[in-house]
């Protein structure tokens, strides 16, 4: 029922046209939320010195850490993780959650939810 429903809804929404309808269909539960270019910029200019590009955690900056950063693509590891877990290791930073003090905290991005969410996507997106 839910899959036929959610379509059709888009559908007619798209029908009455313009960008309204775009917004309500996006908002549906189902939908991902866009990641915001600013989380991507944050993740290509600093995340990637120790994360690396594929998030496979081979930044140019990891080969001096230890512990290294983990693999992202590794699906085991992302099914044993939170979301807010996630959210607060960027936030926080590696002591919070009783990992390493090498993973920095990103305090200015606390008053950016949607950020820290486009972020925390970005690491989901690794591990698909
Ligand atoms: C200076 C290197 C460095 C930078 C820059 C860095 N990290 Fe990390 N990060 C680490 C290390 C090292 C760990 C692993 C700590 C451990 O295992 O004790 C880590 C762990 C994490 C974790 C927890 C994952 C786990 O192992 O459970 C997340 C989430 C994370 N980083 C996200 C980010 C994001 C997002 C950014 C950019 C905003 C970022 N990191 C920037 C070094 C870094």
């Amino acid at each position: 029922m839910k899959t036929t429903a959610i379509p059709f809804f888009v559908l007619l929404l798209t029908a009455c046209g313009g960008e309204e309808a775009q917004v309500s269909a996006s908002s549906t539960p189902d939908a991902p939320a866009p990641i915001p270019a600013e989380a991507t910029q944050i993740y290509d200019t600093f995340c990637t010195t120790c994360h690396g590009k594929t998030g496979v955690g081979d930044g140019a900056a990891a080969v001096a850490l230890d512990p290294k950063p983990r693999n992202y693509q590794d699906k085991a590891w992302q099914a044993s993780v939170s979301d807010e877990q996630l959210a607060k290791t960027i936030v926080e930073g590696g002591p919070a959650v009783g990992l390493s003090s090498a993973m920095p905290p990103r305090a200015d991005l606390k008053d950016k939810p949607d950020v820290v969410a486009g972020l925390v996507q970005i690491i989901r997106g690794f591990g698909e």
